[in-house]
């Protein structure tokens, strides 16, 4: 290109396409829409119940009937998938999470009554992971000290099978064991749920991100930390190489998460494989934002659109975000 049409008085000018809104709107490159955005919930081992979650401004955990509620509420503004975490009953909790797998437990029952209540309109995830149902508040099953990976595969493969047979249409495993989408593909195979799909967490970074969640979920482990199994937040190369072992092992579709730390994972990802790509703008990403605009500093809708476009344009298809209801509610997209 010559100097004259780097000058201000040349013929090239980016600011012709932002004169107006309309306009503006005509050349946007990055949409999102309800469509793809997943709002995760807290579900309590009870029927009734709405129980604020101090550090999520705007969360509660929900007993099943509340939860219903809610949900139907939030498809009619266009929310059409959910993802829920379980809260197993008070004292129920044991060295190898036995209540994650009971069939009547808090996430089985809380699918039937959203399939009851509002059937294939509503997709339907479940997160995968021993972590609230464990006394440790580990992902897996301990051995000498350490989580021990080919032991904690059955019982997270049981967990996925009876979220499936209640109903689920994706079943979300966030343990980070290796070879865990294998065992939960044969399982589900093997109990002829072959429609049930899933949505791995296959790229999920060790991260101080999930603070709050941990609150919420009451998933804290209660010695050590997660870092010999989820990822370490130096790498992005291994991203990719945890990506291509899931979608080998036959996940329907991937997750990065956190998301706006990992922005350039999610678009290394995205490059790598052609499976539908989640990112996740976890808790902690949520409650910054919260934090910040109760204190007033800063404009709560417009950072919301910002990060969740900056999600979408690094490359995500799907967005699971504790921003989704209120985005929609005030038409902050
Ligand atoms: C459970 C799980 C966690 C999150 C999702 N599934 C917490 C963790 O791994 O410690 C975090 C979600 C969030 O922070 O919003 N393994
Ligand atoms: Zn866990």
């Amino acid at each position: 290109m010559s100097d004259t049409i780097l000058t201000p008085t040349g013929r090239l000018r980016p600011r012709r396409l932002r004169r107006g809104a309309a306009l503006r709107e005509l050349v946007a490159e990055t949409r999102v829409s309800a469509s793809q955005l997943i709002m995760p919930h807290f579900v309590l081992a009870a029927d009734k119940g709405d129980e604020p979650v101090p550090s999520m401004p705007g969360i509660s955990r929900y007993g099943i009937d509340n939860l219903v509620r809610a949900v139907e509420a939030d498809l009619a503004l266009g929310i059409k998938t959910v993802l829920l975490f379980g809260v197993p009953a008070a004292g129920t909790k044991d060295a190898t999470g036995t209540p994650s797998r009971d069939p009547n437990g808090t996430v089985p029952r809380a699918v039937r009554a959203l399939k009851k209540a509002m059937g294939s309109d509503l997709v339907v995830v479940t997160d995968v992971c021993l972590c609230a149902y464990t006394d440790h508040g580990h992902c897996g099953i301990l051995a000498n000290g350490t989580v021990d990976n080919d032991r904690s595969l059955a019982p997270i493969t049981a967990m996925a099978v009876a979220h499936a047979e209640a109903g689920a249409d994706l079943v979300g495993p966030s343990d980070m064991m290796d070879g865990r989408v294998a065992a939960i593909r044969d399982g589900l195979d093997a109990a002829g749920l072959g429609d049930t799909g899933i949505m791995s967490y296959a790229v999920k970074y060790a991260s101080a991100y999930y603070g709050p969640f941990r609150d919420a979920a009451d998933s804290s482990p209660q010695h050590g930390d997660r870092r010999s199994y989820q990822m370490d937040l130096r790498n992005g190369g291994e991203a990719e190489r945890e990506a291509a072992l899931d979608a080998a092992e036959g996940a329907d579709i991937l997750m990065v998460k956190p998301a706006l730390a990992y922005l350039d994972v999610i678009r290394r990802v995205k490059q790598a494989s052609t499976l539908p790509l989640a990112a996740y703008n976890v808790s902690g990403e949520y409650s910054m934002v919260k934090a910040a605009a109760a204190n007033g500093w800063m404009d709560e809708a417009l950072v919301v659109r910002e990060n969740l476009h900056a999600i979408v344009r690094a490359g995500a298809d799907i967005v699971i975000t504790y921003h989704a209801r209120e985005a929609l509610q005030g038409k902050w997209l």
